[in-house]
């Protein structure tokens, strides 16, 4: 089984755990899809009925509107009683690194709404230890060029997330330095000094929001709790 395989697998498990009535937070990127669809699909047969979700970008938005999915604003369907998304990162204690599809700020604050926020991967998602790859820091416009300044000076190899050769405009309309964290530091602690400088507005550190995840891998879905 590849790892698109993978994807569409953990979606589909992840269905098992909506019930008609839920109220839910929909992720965003190529495994938080996958769910989408089965989800529309669900609705679309008849199976599940009564249920409310809201999205965590456009481009979730965009997707779950053309399958006719019922869509509300956040405050009006929170707590929710489940969000799923999926994760760039993932290690033993289900600490998570997102935001490498730009999502990072509405899936943090919809998924701090949720009951239960069920995280979706293929088996390639899970490290001994996060940052393997980039933490994405999403940052304001203004303080753009002086925190690329201060992150470079602090030795975090600071790099300006582009699409079509601009600047990366999130929904929220900030942009995103994508960071290095050094083999030396700790992540927690990275983040934790990074917070304090002012124009950073969030990072795609998640460390206590997933309550479990379901990981796909070619003998079938694991499932990880706390
Ligand atoms: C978007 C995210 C995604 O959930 C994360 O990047 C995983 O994406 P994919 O399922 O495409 O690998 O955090 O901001």
């Amino acid at each position: 089984m590849d790892a698109v395989q993978q994807k569409i697998e953990a979606g589909r498990e992840a269905l098992r755990f909506v019930f008609s009535g839920m109220s839910l937070g929909l992720g965003t990127g190529s495994t938080a899809k996958e769910f989408v669809t089965v989800l529309g699909d669900a609705l679309k047969r008849g199976e599940l009925r009564d249920i409310r979700c809201t999205c965590t970008s456009t481009q979730t938005e965009e997707q779950a509107r053309a399958l006719n999915i019922p869509l509300f604003a956040l405050a009006e369907i929170a707590p929710l009683d489940l969000a799923v998304d999926g994760a760039d990162e993932i290690d033993a204690q289900l600490r998570l690194i997102k935001g490498r599809g730009g999502a990072l700020l509405r899936e943090k604050i919809v998924e701090q709404q949720a009951k239960r926020f069920l995280v979706i991967a293929d088996e390639s998602k899970v490290v001994a230890r996060l940052g393997v790859g980039v933490l994405p820091v999403e940052v304001t416009p203004f303080a753009l060029d002086v925190l690329h300044a201060r992150f470079t000076s602090m030795g975090l190899n600071p790099v300006l997330r582009l699409r079509d050769g601009q600047p990366r405009t999130t929904d929220e309309g900030h942009r995103i330095l994508d960071i290095r964290v050094p083999d030396v530091s700790d992540i927690a602690d990275v983040v934790n000094d990074i917070r304090q400088l002012a124009g950073v507005v969030e990072t795609g550190f998640f460390p206590s929001e997933a309550s479990e995840a379901l990981i796909a891998t070619p003998n079938g879905v694991r499932r990880m709790t706390r």
